[in-house]
């Protein structure tokens, strides 16, 4: 399963690349908001860190503010997938990009059907929301289980991007799940990385390393002090 950060943070794309982790990168409107400046320069040099899949949010929602946006997104680097939310004119752009050979990932996703549409209009990513479910008590992870099985099935060339990942549990379940590809926020990837007893080994180790390398207490080494009269 690919791993995508979902972040439009520089500093921890730069980080997961440096680890050697990173297949490619989601950002969002909400996700961008956190860094601000200018969404294109983000995009262009995420782009420039990763060669792998940066997908890029239209915000319009009417079909010609969409095709303009997906354009101009697809014109920054060659990696980017311009990503169109669920809708009536979200489908509609998806097919009208893609016949233009531009890549998109429809995201807000929810259920496996609105999927299987997304599949057939051309998406190349298709984004279950698995944390956004689970916060209102359904089973997110259902959706990406029914959605797979829908692209083996049916030998849809899209993949399945599992999103709103909340903990690394769903990054496990959607890999057992079969899904193409996670996108994870760093505090869940390095989550990953880290065990506690993984961590404390470390220290042990180190400690029991550096008492092997200090002088070995032994009675030939203490000195008889010579005895008065
Ligand atoms: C990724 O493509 C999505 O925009 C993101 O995973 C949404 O996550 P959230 O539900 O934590 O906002």
């Amino acid at each position: 399963m690919k791993i995508f950060l979902d972040t439009a943070d520089i500093e921890e794309i730069r980080i997961a690349a440096r680890w050697g982790v990173l297949d490619g990168v989601t950002t969002n409107p909400t996700l961008f908001s956190k860094v601000g400046g200018s969404y294109d320069e983000i995009l262009t040099q995420i782009c420039q860190i990763t060669p792998g899949p940066v997908s890029a949010e239209v915000v319009a929602e009417d079909l010609e503010g969409m095709l303009g946006q997906g354009r101009h997104f697809s014109k920054l680097a060659s990696n980017i997938v311009v990503k169109v939310p669920m809708s009536e004119v979200g489908l509609e752009a998806i097919a009208r990009l893609a016949a233009e050979g531009i890549r998109t990932n429809c995201t807000l996703i929810f259920s496996s059907n609105q999927g299987l549409l997304a599949a057939k209009a051309g998406a190349s990513l298709l984004s279950p929301f698995v944390g956004r479910l689970d916060d209102i008590n359904q089973d997110g992870m259902e959706v990406v289980r029914e959605l797979v099985a829908m692209v083996e099935t049916h030998g849809l060339e899209s993949e399945v991007l599992a999103a709103s990942i909340r903990h690394p549990r769903h990054v496990t379940e959607a890999a057992l799940a079969g899904s193409h590809i996670a996108t994870v926020p760093i505090k869940v990837l390095r989550q990953m990385v880290h065990h506690p007893l993984t961590d404390t080994g470390i220290q042990k180790f180190r400690k029991d390393w550096e008492a092997a390398q200090s002088p070995a207490v032994t009675d030939e080494a203490v000195t008889l002090q010579p005895v008065a009269g």
